[in-house]
């Protein structure tokens, strides 16, 4: 029996080699919101930064919003759905409890090769999805890997909380894992997780404490719950920290950084963590004023639309960042 050579382990890194993104047509602007619950555009934009955010169709879910971007990842990597060996789907708002989204996104891209799992990280989904999927690509044991992040925030959303329903849209981003062969690389990351804090931001019903029933959905647990002025306080903090560490572990200084891709919940979030690193905002990629935040999804489609406008230059230092219920954080340094 003829067995391949294991492959040197020193030389093994791993490089986005494409990235995905797609967004619902729907728009919901901050006028339209008006109508609905007591807010105003003024209010919306200063305290958040956004102005509209996009809405899944009826006939739009989570895995296959997921299977455009994917489809999108694997076209710009020019790598074939039958190459894929592993796809790791990212989100809070799966299609069912089960099976998972991501074995809903290889059937609906036809990538039957792929072993699949979903990774529950909330807002810091994307980034803890690129760690996971570069591990099983620095290890040899795999080449291909797909790693989506997407949400249906609407599915989840109580319209009519105006602490939250302002706040969130739908969408989905991809990346495409492989080993790296030149100087594109995720050089480090950095993850943490409070548990602590988990009563900040969290979907009481529908799981096996609450079982989905009568009672539950009178109840309004089926839809999500934050105390945004307390998730706030740690946002910057745990953000900064994982930023230092991860940039740290690279080798590099904040200094460095070409440009920080950071999660897309708050515009002050953003202006408080690159204060923070001493870095200016015109290093920041920014959209939630046209998305708002789409957890999971919302990083992964930042560095999608600052790769597709020319903004990336070859060899930049990236700043990968987010920040969600959990609650968790997490940074990744990418070389591109
Ligand atoms: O992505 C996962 C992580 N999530 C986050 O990072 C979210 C973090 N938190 C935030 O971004 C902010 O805390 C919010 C945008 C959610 C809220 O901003 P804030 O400056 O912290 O406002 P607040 O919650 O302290 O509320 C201030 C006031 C309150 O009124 P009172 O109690 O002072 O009279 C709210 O009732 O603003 C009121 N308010 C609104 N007013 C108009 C809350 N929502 C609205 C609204 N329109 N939509």
């Amino acid at each position: 029996m003829s067995v391949s050579p294991l492959p040197d382990r020193a030389l093994l890194r791993c490089q986005v080699a494409g990235t995905g993104a797609w967004l619902p047509e729907r728009v919901l602007t901050n006028a339209d919101l008006e109508k609905m619950v007591e807010t105003n555009d003024e209010w919306i934009v200063s305290r958040t930064g956004i102005r509209e955010r996009r809405l899944a169709a009826k006939e739009e879910h989570t895995s296959t919003m997921g299977a455009r971007a994917a489809a999108a990842a694997l076209e710009a990597a020019g790598v074939a759905a039958s190459e894929v060996e592993m796809i790791l789907c990212a989100t809070i708002t799966p299609d069912m409890p089960f099976p998972c989204t991501a074995c809903l996104i290889q059937k609906e891209i036809g990538a039957s090769r792929a072993f699949c799992f979903d990774l529950e990280a909330a807002c810091t989904g994307y980034i803890y999805g690129l760690e996971v999927g570069r591990r099983f690509i620095e290890s040899g044991a795999y080449k291909t890997v797909l790693v989506v992040a997407s949400d249906k925030l609407s599915s989840i959303t109580d319209w009519k909380d105006r602490n939250t329903c302002v706040l969130f849209g739908d969408g989905a981003s991809a990346a495409l894992l492989r080993p790296s062969t030149g100087a594109r690389e995720i050089l480090s990351a950095s993850l943490g997780a409070s548990g602590e804090q988990a009563g900040l931001l969290y979907m009481p019903g529908g799981g096996a404490q609450h079982p989905a029933s009568a009672k539950t959905v009178e109840q309004g647990l089926h839809f999500l719950k934050m105390n945004g002025r307390e998730v706030y306080k740690h946002a910057v903090v745990n953000m900064a920290r994982a930023s230092e560490e991860a940039i740290a572990r690279a080798g590099f200084k904040p200094t460095d950084i070409a440009w920080i891709i950071p999660h897309q919940a708050n515009l002050r979030i953003i202006q408080g963590l690159a204060e923070r690193l001493e870095l200016g905002m015109e290093r920041c990629v920014v959209n939630l004023d046209r998305y708002g935040n789409i957890s999971a999804a919302s990083a992964g489609i930042a560095l999608h639309e600052a790769v597709c406008d020319g903004r990336l230059k070859k060899g930049d230092l990236l700043l990968l960042v987010a920040f969600g219920a959990g609650l968790t954080w997490g940074a990744a340094v990418l070389r591109w």
